[in-house]
Parts: structure tokens; sequence; C-alpha cells
């Protein structure tokens, strides 16, 4: 079969290596890929977002099936478009990536099915939000309602730090239309999880979970990133938390979207954080997480184009999905200075990958033969182990074969989840 992947990312670089492990993929195509997948795929220049360019070539390239993987092309109506060609797609439509477009909109459905999440209200002007910001308990959390590149959602710690972050998203317009209204929430504290779920609208099969590690440098100081590194499974989430997601959240969840005529196919990406009073969602995305899913897809041992096209045809219920009763951890690689300015155009080597350690590459571009990058983050570094702390030594040991002078790390990714095992 021909596949089509749309973006190109770490996760695309993932989705991609682990679609080739399918005996029926024949080519794939990357659309627009990176310097680095092209290594696994056939990368054409056309950008994520450009739904008319993407719907002809995979048409005029008699495209069997196209995986949709960034939020943005989702919440503009990609995988609708796809399937008005003829082109049947994983990903949700766009009636239903609105979970993931629309802060607001995933904040009321929560209310309205009682799912649990923290308590919080919506602004469509700011002068009404910085009335309520003058009373409100602080640390409290500003949320743009639309897709922010990952940077919507600030934690003030103090009523000046929520004053700022009103004004800089509804007056300064510092994510454009997307902060025409906010949510402002409770703070939440206890440790967090990310589970993917691969949904076909009726049944719910939820990957092995994650943690992520958003903050740029050691013991999570530094700015908010794209995530920082992975690792795989979460030791606070147990089988008895697992349980009472699936009843409380994830059924709960893509019950609700079918009772809004909103039914959700794909991947499902529940951001959660383990409180004292119970499992409440943080944020959920429209489609597998980044850098989560390097650290998941490794550990997929069933045939992911399979559960792919399960999901798309409604069969998920047929199929059992099957991870490793491993571990998985990933390092990323970034340009110094990330999430601030920093240079591009640096050399970027690195070993070949071997049976338990992956390269996924995030941001580079092939200059002749030799990779440059070409982004904040770079590289992801991910080891497969029988446990944790192996994975993680592997993955460290891995990274420092990597040359990349311009790169920075951190040097605690896991190091929290071993603590907690
Ligand atoms: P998001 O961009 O939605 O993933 O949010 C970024 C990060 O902000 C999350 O991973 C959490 O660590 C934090 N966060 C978001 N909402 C809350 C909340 N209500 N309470 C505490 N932390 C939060
Ligand atoms: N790692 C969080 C996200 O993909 O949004």
């Amino acid at each position: 079969m021909k596949i089509m992947v749309v973006g190109g990312g770490g996760r695309e670089h993932a989705i991609i290596k682990g679609l080739k492990k399918s005996p029926k993929v024949t080519e794939i195509y990357a659309l627009p890929g990176n310097g680095g997948i092209a290594q696994d795929a056939t990368c054409v220049n056309i950008g994520a977002k450009d739904i008319d360019a993407i719907c002809k070539f995979a048409v005029d390239n008699k495209i069997d099936y196209a995986v949709v993987a960034p939020d943005d092309p989702l919440v503009l109506g990609a995988v609708d478009a796809l399937e008005k060609v003829g082109i049947k797609s994983f990903g949700p439509s766009k009636n239903a990536a609105i979970i993931e477009g629309s802060k607001v909109f995933s904040k009321n459905l929560m209310k309205k099915y009682n799912i649990p999440t923290a308590d919080y209200n919506v602004f469509s002007s700011a002068e009404e939000a910085l009335t309520f910001v003058e009373t409100a308990p602080v640390p409290i959390v500003v949320k743009a309602d639309g897709l922010a590149l990952g940077k919507g959602v600030i934690i003030a710690a103090t009523r000046e730090e929520a004053i700022d972050a009103v004004k800089s998203i509804m007056e300064d317009k510092v994510f454009g239309d997307s902060g025409n209204n906010i949510v402002i929430e409770e703070f939440l504290t206890g440790p967090e999880v990310s589970v993917l779920c691969f949904t076909d609208g009726k049944t719910v099969v939820p990957m092995v979970s994650s943690m992520d590690h958003k903050r740029a440098h050691d013991n999570d100081t530094g700015l908010n990133t794209g995530g920082m590194g992975t690792v795989a499974p979460n030791p606070y989430y147990n089988k008895d938390i697992e349980k009472v997601c699936m009843e409380t959240i994830f059924l709960p969840t893509v019950e609700a979207m079918n009772k809004e005529g909103r039914t959700f196919k794909g991947c499902l990406y529940f951001g959660l954080m383990l409180t004292d009073k119970g499992p409440k969602v943080i944020e959920y995305n429209c489609r597998f997480g980044d850098p989560e899913t390097q650290v998941v897809l490794p550990l997929l041992e069933s045939d992911l184009l399979e559960v792919m096209q399960a999901t798309t045809n409604g069969t998920l219920s047929d199929i059992e999905v099957k991870f490793a009763d491993k571990s998985a951890c990933c390092v990323i690689m970034a340009s110094k200075g990330y999430p601030e300015a920093y240079k591009s155009g640096c050399p970027l080597n690195m070993p070949k990958a071997d049976e338990n350690i992956s390269y996924f590459v995030a941001g580079a571009k092939l200059d002749g033969d030799k990779l440059l990058s070409a982004g904040g983050r770079v590289l992801g570094v991910t080891a497969v182990s029988d446990n944790l702390k192996t994975a993680i030594d592997d993955a460290y040991k891995a990274v420092k074969k990597v040359d990349f002078e311009n790169g920075f790390y951190r040097s605690d990714i896991g190091a929290k989840a071993l603590k907690a095992l």
C-alpha cells in the first residue's frame, strides 16, 4: 500500500518508522517530512497546512491511506477534504478536532458530561477577565481558546502575572485570534500522565501511558517547551487509576462527542493530572502527542497500519492492540537557546540506529548528503529496554554518540519516574 503521512517532526518520523514495519506498506510519502525523515520516506515539499495541495498529491499519486498527524491540518479539516476526494485517512474530522482546536469547547463539553477537570470560567472580554482576576485565588491558569503552538497556557503564580497574561493574550493578541476568548481555570497539582488512545468512536484502546518533561532545563526549570523528553510507561499510572480513567474520562469523552454529533476517530490524547481528588483532564489533543509518540510507538507490537485502518473503518473491537512489556525513554536534543532564539544550519551526525535505539529527526534539512539542524527541537533519541532504569541509561549512552555541537538536552529525563517506582 502507498501511504502518505502529513507532517514533518519527530512524531511523524516515529509514525513512519512504525508504519514501515507493516508488511502491507510498500511506499511512504511525507508531506513535507524533513531531512532525517528522508531516510525512511519520500519527502514531498508540500506544507502540512496546504490542504488543497495535499489532496491533489494524494489523488495524483493514488495514495491508499493517509495519516494526518499535526493539529493544524486536522483542525482545518484535512481529513474531511481527503475523504471528499476518496482518500481514507487516519485522524478526526474537523468537527471532532475542535476538542483540541477550542479550549472553550472542550471545557464546556467536560462540564456538560461531568468529566472531571479543573473548575473554570470563560471570557470573551479582557475587561471582564481582568475584573475576575482581581479577586481570584492564585496561582491560576490562563489559557488561550485556540491553537497556539503549545504555548497558549500561562500558569500565573501571582495576580500581576495573571493580569499580564490576560492582557497579552486578549489585548496584545500574542496568539492572534486564538486569544479572542480565554479560559481561566483552577490550578491543580499532582503527577501528570499522558494517555494516547486509539478510538473508532465506539471502542477506546488506551496505549501505554507516558510522562512528558515540558520545561527546558533540569529539575523542571526554564521555559515551557514542546517537550524535552518522555518515558513510558508512566509509573504513577497503575491498573486502578487506568480503570477509573476509562470509566470516568475516556469512555465518557468518546460518548459525549457522539452525543454532540462529533464522533471522534483517530488518536485522542488525554493530558491528565492525578490530583488527590482523582484523575482530572488538563487537556485534550486530537492527535498523537510529541514527544510521547516517540516512546509509545516503539513499544507497539501490533501492526500500526492495521490499527490505524481499524479506527477509520470502525473495526477497532475486532483487533488486538499489543504493547511490549518493556520501558522506553526518549531524550530530545534541541538547539541551544530553544525555546527562545536559536541558530539553525548546524551539523548533525548520529550513528546508525540499532534494534533498541531509534533516532527520530524532528528538525533537520539535507545539504547534499549532510544533515543540518533546522528547528528548535532537532532530534529524539529513544531507547527501549526491559526496565525504566536501563532504558534511561541506554538513551543517554546513545545521546552521547550523537555529534551535534549546537545542541543541548536535559540530563534528568525519567529521573522523577524512577523515584516514583
Ligand atoms: P498544555 O499546553 O495544555 O499542555 O498545558 C501546559 C502545561 O500547563 C500542562 O502540561 C500542565 O503542566 C500545566 N497546566 C495546564 N493546566 C493546568 C491546571 N489547571 N493546573 C495546573 N497546571 C496546569
Ligand atoms: N506533548 C504534548 C503535546 O503533544 O501537545
